[in-house]
């Protein structure tokens, strides 16, 4: 293994099999530490800023918990109250933050301002997700695939990911098949497939690890002896509130449900989502759904959700492992 210190986690595509590997081992080995008492702080008096131009209930609590574990501070800068997105300009951003802080996270919008602040800021930035891709997403998802696969590598796992595949999820879950070696199979309506760029890059990424990629708009077909089904919301952050009436019925057939499951032939299958996740209409913007469109699950239903297929919540807390183990392998010393 080699040292990833002062490198960036802007998206997997900037990452190897065995840099990827790395960081996963890390994650595990971090898990462990913690879970058995005898966590060992690597980041000691690191300053860490958090900006977050997106709400986010996982990713924030998930870099908060890791860096005092760590031994590190963190700062807050939210949606509102700072000058960022409406009074300074990202670049000016980044020298400021770069001269007060020791690794800086950013979740927002276009993957080119978390780019450009990597650019400017001379210390680590961290993709707490943008429109186009989630990494860290990713590796705890991975994480968790592993954990759930016992005996298996990655490269020996199948996994569906269902519903809008052209969006952040869509696009790195793809890259990260693809660089590990997975089979992965986009279901989606062709219109929500990745864009066809990132694709054909996945695609010769893909002739050297052996990863299968499919991209279908067939559920059942699509689903056919996976190990996982993945899904995620159909409208993401920052999309118009507009595309959840042109979406519903487009996505409807995509719907993780009990026929989805039984279509994989697998009684084993695990059900995974990034989350937050529609499930139900307990939620303010859940219930404004179910009264518009007369629909309760949207891209799960509840029954799949709180079924024992489902490892959503394994996959949340490995958020927080997985994040450790990017601020310790491009900070500690
Ligand atoms: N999965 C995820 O990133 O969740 P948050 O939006 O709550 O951070
Ligand atoms: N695609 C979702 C992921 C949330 C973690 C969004 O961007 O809103």
């Amino acid at each position: 293994t080699h040292s990833l210190k002062n490198r960036h986690f802007l998206k997997l595509l900037d990452f190897n099999a065995d840099e990827i590997t790395q960081l996963i081992d890390l994650a595990l080995e971090l898990k462990a530490d913690k879970k058995s008492g005898h966590e060992k702080q690597r980041l000691l008096h690191k300053n860490i800023a958090l900006i977050f131009e997106k709400t986010s209930t996982r990713t924030r609590c998930a870099f908060e918990v890791a860096a005092f574990d760590q031994g590190a501070q963190i700062t807050y800068l939210g949606p509102s109250g700072s000058q960022i997105g409406h009074k300074e300009t990202m670049k000016d951003t980044a020298r400021v933050l770069g001269r007060m802080y020791d690794g800086i996270e950013y979740r927002g919008y276009g993957q080119e301002i978390v780019e450009e602040l990597a650019q400017f800021a001379g210390v680590p930035v961290w993709n707490g997700l943008t429109d186009q891709f989630h990494p860290t997403q990713i590796l705890a998802d991975l994480m968790t695939m592993l954990e759930h696969s016992p005996g298996k590598a990655l490269a020996d796992i199948r996994f569906a990911y269902l519903g809008d595949a052209r969006n952040n999820m869509g696009n790195s879950l793809l890259v990260g098949a693809a660089i590990m070696g997975m089979d992965i199979r986009l279901v989606a309506p062709t219109a929500f497939w990745p864009e066809e760029g990132l694709v054909n890059t996945c695609r010769v990424i893909a002739e050297k690890s052996g990863a299968k990629i499919t991209l279908t708009d067939q559920v059942e077909d699509g689903v056919d002896g996976v190990d996982f089904l993945y899904t995620d919301v159909w409208v993401s952050m920052g999309e118009a509130e507009e595309a959840w009436q042109q979406r519903l019925s487009i996505m409807q057939p995509y719907q993780v449900n009990q026929k989805v499951v039984e279509a994989t032939q697998n009684p084993q299958v695990k059900f995974m989502h990034c989350l937050p996740a529609f499930h139900n209409a307990d939620t303010a913007i859940g219930q404004k759904i179910a009264q518009q469109f007369g629909l309760t699950g949207l891209e799960v239903t509840e029954e799949v959700f709180e079924s024992s297929h489902s490892i959503v919540f394994d996959q949340a807390e490995n958020r927080m492992h997985t994040i450790k183990a990017v601020m310790v392998a491009t900070l500690a010393d």
